[in-house]
């Protein structure tokens, strides 16, 4: 069994607990906040969906999902229905979507504006953007040379207002200075204490999540 992880049993190290975000001791510490913003939302979870990778989360907090779609880059993924590039909006279908969910996946496209217009664009009027980004997070270590970018809730609010409009966008950042850290040291969120987990402290986020709506025509 891993040895529990304390924050002071990292002093005189130099590499981390794990080089899998703490997948290997437990949950990773951005899951939980990103299951947090997902439980909060769940209403949104309806009609035809749209996740990338897998239909984890949409299988999770689906209530009236009429159709669940897997979008992926890679034509490797044997689970993708739709085979299309964030990076390219022209490659995804136009308004057909009441809801989708984009975790962790925005570090990845080099253009990020067009991203967020990609986004936009996939969701019928009304329909309803769940996204996550990394704000802070070891390089990614299956793909290093994808994983481009990092987030604030700056850039978040600015990227998304762009693409969806003032006032349909709505940016919050979860997590704090101990749970960063404990994050990048490969600590799982076992490892932590509930109160850990519970503040959130804007000046030093894990993740930013960003609920977008498309404007109804
Ligand atoms: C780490 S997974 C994130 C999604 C997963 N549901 C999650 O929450 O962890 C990243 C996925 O994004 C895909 N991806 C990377 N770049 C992409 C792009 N430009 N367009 C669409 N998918 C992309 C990858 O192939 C991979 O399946």
């Amino acid at each position: 069994m891993t040895r529990p992880a304390w924050l002071g049993t990292a002093h005189g190290r130099t590499l981390p607990f794990s080089d899998f975000s703490g997948q290997d001791r437990g949950t990773p510490i951005d899951r939980v906040y990103i299951e947090q913003f997902l439980l909060a939302h769940r209403d949104a979870f309806r009609g035809r969906v749209l996740e990338v990778q897998n239909s984890q989360y949409t299988e999770r907090f689906g209530k009236d999902v009429e159709a669940a779609d897997i979008l992926d880059v890679d034509p490797a993924n044997p689970r993708a229905t739709i085979l299309g590039d964030l990076g390219l909006p022209s490659s995804l279908p136009e308004a057909a979507f009441d809801c989708f969910v984009l975790t962790q996946t925005l570090q990845y496209i080099f253009d990020p504006k067009a991203a967020a217009l990609a986004a936009y664009r996939v969701l019928r009027p009304g329909g309803v953007l769940l996204a996550t980004a990394p704000a802070v997070s070891k390089v990614d270590a299956k793909t290093p040379e994808l994983d481009c970018w990092r987030f604030t809730e700056v850039s978040c609010a600015r990227l998304f207002e762009e693409a969806f409009g003032e006032g349909q966008v709505e940016v919050r950042s979860y997590g704090n200075a101990i749970c960063a850290a404990a994050f990048l040291l490969g600590m799982a969120a076992e490892d932590l204490r509930p109160s850990h987990l519970e503040l959130d402290d804007e000046r030093f986020p894990v993740i930013i999540a960003v609920r977008a709506v498309r404007p109804s025509d």
